[in-house]
């Protein structure tokens, strides 16, 4: 081995590097929170690449992105419509696609990945990438509730591996957690908190704790709500209208859930019931349950708690 490969493993290995510029990132999943981060990214300036199961997810992805942009553009370019679509032009040309993730992240600076909130899954994933990324790459994780320690462990770069949790609709939120793992270097860290302030995010920092700072508290008010109305105290529009006009929330908590996918609060409840069964907040909902089963996702699919 060289001296200087020595040094750059060395200092990987111990966070003795400093942080790197991110210009490239992989976005793996281009579903409602992938293609938001893509898009953001890439109004950043950032080269990107999204990638996701098949061309026709990845051709509704893309779509998704310019119509987004268009309502930016409206706003940002009122007066003068021809600078408007130069404006799309430029960020889209920032965006490519792929079906292949291995291939896509052979030469990238950091791989986001915003797929299916399943752990074994997402292991298998990072295996794959962990094995044909360039060394200096940074793997994070969009997940709204699982372990990223436990993401980690498949992979050789623990202390290039952290959270950015991102929040939907990922353009008009602000926040992007951070959330650090034992071993994240700290150039790891500073790298990430310089992206999301690149991409224009205030960031937050959190331990690799179950739902991190908002989900922790969003998830078990969204479903108290749940079993208020599973009681029959209440209508979802009641409950709805009561925290939008008597607490001031943007969205009343059905709002919510029916608009991140009522599929995405199943799959956070259950794994967190299945690891803290003692904690009440955590139990599953029959009413959610229900409305999964029937397909019933929220916006996505036309149906969840209202119909679109
Ligand atoms: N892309 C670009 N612009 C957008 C946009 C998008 N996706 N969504 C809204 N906008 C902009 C547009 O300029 C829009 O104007 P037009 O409709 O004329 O295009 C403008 O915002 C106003 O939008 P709306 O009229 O739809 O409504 P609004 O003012 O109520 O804002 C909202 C919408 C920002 C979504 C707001 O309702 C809100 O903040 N809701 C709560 C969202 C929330 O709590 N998110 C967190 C969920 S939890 C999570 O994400 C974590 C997890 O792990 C599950
Ligand atoms: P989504 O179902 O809208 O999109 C997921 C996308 O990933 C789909 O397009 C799917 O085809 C693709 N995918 C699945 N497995 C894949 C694989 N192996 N390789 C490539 N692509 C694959 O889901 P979402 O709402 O965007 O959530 C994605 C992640 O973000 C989850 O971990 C979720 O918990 C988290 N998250 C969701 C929200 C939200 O409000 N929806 C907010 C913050 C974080």
């Amino acid at each position: 081995m060289s001296f200087t490969t020595h040094i750059l493993r060395r200092g990987l290995s111990t966070g003795v590097l400093r942080m790197a510029a991110v210009n490239h990132v992989t976005v793996i999943g281009g579903g409602s929170m992938g293609n938001g981060i893509a898009q953001v990214t890439a109004q950043a300036g950032c080269q990107v690449t999204m990638v996701d199961q098949t061309d026709e997810i990845l051709q509704k992805s893309v779509n998704t992105i310019s119509k987004s942009l268009q309502r930016v553009v409206k706003k940002k370019f009122a007066d003068d419509p021809s600078k408007g679509e130069e404006f799309i032009k430029g960020i889209m040309g920032n965006i490519s696609t792929s079906t292949d993730a291995p291939g896509a992240v052979a030469n990238t600076d950091l791989v986001i990945e915003a797929i299916i909130e399943n752990m074994d899954i997402k292991k298998k994933l990072f295996t794959e990438l962990d094995k044909v990324a360039k060394e200096s790459t940074i793997f994070a994780s969009n997940t709204s509730s699982l372990s990223i320690t436990e993401m980690a462990s498949v992979t050789q770069r623990q202390d290039r591996f952290g959270g950015l949790h991102f929040f939907n609709p990922v353009p008009m939120m602000k926040l992007v957690e951070v959330v650090r793992i034992p071993q994240t270097s700290d150039a790891t860290y500073d790298t990430l908190v310089e992206y999301c302030k690149k991409i224009g995010k205030t960031t937050v920092s959190c331990k690799d704790t179950p739902g991190f700072i908002v989900n922790r508290l969003l998830v078990p008010y969204m479903m108290e709500a749940v079993r208020l109305v599973e009681r029959g105290d209440a209508t979802p529009r009641d409950v709805d209208t009561a925290m939008k006009l008597g607490a001031g929330y943007p969205m009343g908590p059905f709002e919510l859930l029916d608009y991140t996918g009522v599929d995405i609060s199943k799959f956070v409840i259950d794994g967190w019931h299945e690891k803290y069964p003692d904690n009440p907040l955590f139990n599953p909902s029959p009413l959610i349950n229900k409305l999964v089963s029937e397909g019933k996702l929220g916006r996505k699919t036309g149906e969840g708690f209202y119909k679109y």
